[in-house]
């Protein structure tokens, strides 16, 4: 019989032998690089978005079409996980609102979070998300900063088990926080894990990528661009030539493909307002990624900078 351990070394296998070189068409969403989610099987798209900030804004008009546009850019090119929470303001209320608008939102993986002291409050909360998210059910619940974490993966748990959610996750985007988030994941099953991950914080390669992929966690990466201050980074600088060989035209695809070249990475989610962003960050969950010996290369590159 085939183990836990095996299986999960297995699905990582599979989904790593999809994003295979191979000069891929980047027209239709068809082959948008997918990963799966070890506890279920299911594929999902590498490339997520957030909503933090971006959406939380009032819908004007001018708003109103320009985030409409953005939303049908990452459906267009073959996006599902939107990734949101009660902490972020009005951001959940709009993306309720903007998704009813979207035709092609079938592909849509609802996630938002709960972020609240107490199981009446989180419940209380959750069922908040629902009404303004405009869903039945969310496909993903996360406990926001580890809150409470130990109270509400009880309410997580049940509604899982009573299909009200499709998986739970716990996240964070601090440093100082995964020796915590690590006994988390070690005393709960967690179907998902979401943390900070990109070309000038690495940390989480030391520990969080490891034990997610050792125990079969889906993670979910934020802060992809550690906010914008990558591209402060290399502003004025020209793209390396040598991008070209993992299919690379922008700085933005860059950091999206250092990312989800980590075989652990299943999803990233950069937040964006603007469409041409949009546009820009869904090109790099197609085509060819960075091997090994070029992610030391992109590392060294950007550390020369
Ligand atoms: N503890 C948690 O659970 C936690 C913590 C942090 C984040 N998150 C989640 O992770 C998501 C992503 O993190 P984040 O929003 O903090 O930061 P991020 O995705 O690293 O950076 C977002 C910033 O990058 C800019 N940007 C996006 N695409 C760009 C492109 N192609 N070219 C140039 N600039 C670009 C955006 O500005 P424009 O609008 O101008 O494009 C925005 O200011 C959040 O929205 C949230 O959903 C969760």
């Amino acid at each position: 019989m085939i183990s836990r351990r095996d299986m999960i070394k297995t699905l990582f296998a599979a989904s790593a032998a999809l994003t295979l070189p191979a000069r891929l068409s980047l027209a239709g969403s068809a082959n948008a690089i997918k990963r799966v989610i070890p506890s279920s099987g299911e594929m999902l798209p590498v490339m997520g978005m957030g909503s933090s900030r971006t959406f939380d804004v009032h819908l004007d008009g001018a708003t109103r079409a320009q985030l409409t546009e953005v939303l049908r850019h990452f459906f267009d090119q073959g996006g599902a996980v939107i990734d949101s929470s009660p902490m972020y303001g009005a951001a959940e209320s709009v993306l309720g609102e903007l998704l009813t608008g979207i035709s092609n939102r079938d592909a849509l993986f609802a996630a938002t979070k709960v972020w609240t002291n107490g199981k009446a409050s989180g419940i209380q909360q959750m069922g908040q998300s629902m009404a303004r998210m405009r869903v039945d059910r969310f496909d993903l619940m996360q406990i926001h900063n580890l809150r409470d974490w130990k109270i509400h993966i009880k309410t997580l748990k049940a509604w899982k088990e009573q299909d009200k959610i499709r998986y739970l996750g716990i996240t964070t985007s601090h440093n100082r926080a995964h020796d915590e988030l690590i006994r988390a994941l070690k005393a709960e099953s967690f179907d998902f894990v979401q943390f900070t991950y990109n070309i000038a914080n690495r940390e989480s390669e030391k520990r969080l990528l490891p034990l997610a992929q050792d125990r079969g966690i889906a993670t979910l990466i934020n802060r992809p661009f550690q906010r914008s201050r990558l591209f402060h980074q290399v502003k004025g600088v020209p793209l390396p030539e040598w991008a070209r060989e993992f299919d690379c035209a922008s700085w933005g695809q860059f950091f999206l493909k250092f990312t989800l070249s980590h075989p652990a990475t299943t999803c990233v989610i950069p937040a964006t307002s603007k469409p041409h962003h949009m546009a820009d960050n869904m090109a790099a969950g197609f085509g060819r990624l960075p091997d090994a010996a070029m992610r030391k290369r992109m590392i060294a590159h950007v550390q020369s900078l």
